[in-house]
């Protein structure tokens, strides 16, 4: 019989729809829609965050639920029609609900809080903005959060910021994965593009509304991101990244028009990229250099930016090194068990009382007057939840649970994992208890180890033991807690006063380039004199890691 190769999907109580091809994941097509579901595991069919209900549908077409999908939902959903929006693939017309909580809800930051750091600081414009008529957006494209930033540019401040998952994941949690799926489908590299710029559409969309300005005032945009992000960004194939000597097809900035790159929002706004240092090094480390002014610090200085990649930039004797490591997503609170990134609802810092066992959480809260219950652990949570279980000895150096310790937290889940419970499911926003389990730890342990043998090669590389000083980058570095980071081993044994975090120096960059006319030149300069490690090749890449896993400082 004749397969329809396009289906309509129909969304519930509003009547909109919109079509999907046949054989397409759902969640992928409702993105494509620009309709942006929550991913907290990046559609691995893990968080269940995903969810929606099949009103009418085709059941003799519609796979049946698998395991994980009924482990996931619970047999109660499933029988009342709810399914993972990451697990099902259009194969008929869809009518379909979507419940508030499985939208992405804009966490958006208006007055300072995740604003950037910002050498010398900006001011961050009074809501609403006094404004006046022109308005950019400055992107941080992140393999796995996006950051944006809208920003009046006469007033030369930030309105408000938002941060997006970037939905690409679904296609594979790091760039190389992502480079893999274009090599296994010639199609994939239109989706990727479309992807990013539907969640940057998303977001900009998001902040224009909260902020009540006219998406036809915004009149430029620049974007930093890595390499890889980049390349995808702007519809160019990646995967020579993917094959030594990872050379890059491009490294310059590029300069596109609103209706060449397949943004939709502002027709007249001007895109730009900036340059490229090589295949593993983008323009989100060049930028960060250049907001934290690394050009100028005293020989010794290291600016870490911890994303899934964690970059790292020394300002040495001889001129600038840099390298680049695949520190994974867990530093974002992607692919912990109950991670997620740093927005409301987010544990960002854990206590635990020696005495009396009383574990005590801070959580993240953006609007103060609507607090939210923790729903998950972002990537600094997790930081200090280890440094946490490491001081009382609930792990070992060696990141095992400790098996002579008992612990009332410490214990078996229903499905016969062993896990520590941070939160009990009735203090959960999800009603789930909130847990770190031994596989968590290893990712953080693993990223870990990947960090402290970037920082340690590089020193290697340029005759000088440690970094004199360090400043840390990234979502994760606006957060971070230094002690617990220094007890992981996360850092070289520096003093704290010589540990700044720094935020998301990319993003404050990518501001800057937006407010300083010297910007790309200051760029070009800095990449100019920067020599780069591989440590992709490196013969002692291997057994510096090894070396580094141990929770040791
Ligand atoms: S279960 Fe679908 S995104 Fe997590």
């Amino acid at each position: 019989m004749f397969k329809k190769e396009i289906h309509k999907i129909r969304l519930m109580p509003s009547g909109q729809f919109f079509h999907a091809p046949r054989g397409r994941v759902l969640l992928e097509a409702l993105f494509e829609a620009g309709i942006f579901l929550r991913t907290d595991c990046g559609g691995k069919g893990r968080c269940g965050k995903c969810m929606l209900k099949i009103i009418t549908a085709d059941h003799s077409e519609i796979s049946p639920p698998d395991r994980t999908e009924q482990e996931v939902l619970g047999k109660r959903l499933v029988d009342s029609g709810y399914r993972l929006a990451c697990r099902l693939r259009v194969c008929c017309d869809l009518v379909i609900e979507i419940p508030e909580n499985s939208l992405q809800s804009p966490d958006i930051v208006r007055k300072g809080t995740v604003a950037p750091f910002l050498r010398p600081p900006f001011p961050v414009s009074e809501y609403p903005p006094r404004g006046i008529d022109t308005y950019a957006l400055a992107v941080d494209l992140g393999t796995t959060t996006i950051a944006l930033y809208l920003c009046d540019l006469v007033s030369r401040a930030v309105v408000a910021s938002i941060s997006v998952k970037n939905p690409q994941a679904i296609y594979g949690d790091d760039v190389m994965s992502r480079i893999s799926a274009i090599a296994g489908n010639h199609n994939t590299l239109a989706r990727l593009q479309a992807l990013a710029v539907r969640a940057v559409e998303w977001g900009a969309v998001s902040l224009c509304r909260s902020t009540n300005i006219d998406p036809e005032k915004l009149k430029k945009m620049v974007i930093v991101g890595n390499s890889v992000m980049i390349h995808l960004f702007a519809g160019e194939d990646p995967s020579s990244i993917g094959i030594c000597p990872h050379k890059p097809l491009f490294v310059e900035e590029k300069t596109f028009s609103a209706e060449e790159i397949g943004f939709d929002l502002s027709p007249s706004i001007k895109i730009q990229t900036l340059p490229l240092i090589s295949g593993f090094l983008g323009s989100d480390i060049v930028a960060a250099g250049i907001a934290t002014e690394i050009e100028n610090s005293p020989k010794g200085t290291m600016l870490v930016d911890l994303g899934t990649n964690g970059e790292i930039l020394l300002s040495a004797k001889d001129g600038f090194w840099a390298t680049s490591c695949a520190t994974g997503p867990a530093f974002e609170g992607a692919t912990i068990s109950h991670g997620m990134h740093a927005v409301s609802g987010a544990i960002d810092g854990v206590r635990i009382d020696r005495r009396t066992g009383e574990i005590v959480c801070s959580v993240l809260q953006y609007d103060l007057d609507k607090p939210k219950k923790p729903s998950g652990i972002c990537g600094s949570g997790a930081v200090s939840a280890v440094a946490e279980l490491l001081r009382t000895g609930v792990i070992l150096e060696n990141g095992r649970f400790n098996p002579d310790i008992h612990f009332p937290n410490l214990r078996y889940s229903d499905s016969g994992v062993f896990e520590f419970e941070l939160i009990s499911g009735e203090n959960s926003q999800t009603g789930r208890p909130i847990t770190l389990t031994q596989r968590d730890i290893r990712l953080i342990q693993l990223a870990k180890g990947a960090l402290r043998s970037g920082i340690e090669l590089v020193c290697r590389e340029t005759g000088i033991e440690q970094p004199e000083k360090l400043l840390v980058a990234g979502a994760f570095g606006s957060f971070v807690i230094k002690g617990d980071a220094l007890t992981i081993g996360m850092f070289p044994g520096l003093f704290e006063e010589n540990i700044e975090v720094v935020g998301n120096a990319a993003g404050a960059g990518a501001i800057l380039s937006l407010f300083d006319r010297g910007f790309l030149s200051r760029a070009k300069k800095l990449i100019h004199a920067i020599k780069v490690l591989d440590l992709s090749s490196h013969p002692a890449f291997q057994e510096t890691f090894i070396s580094f896993l141990p929770f040791s400082k």
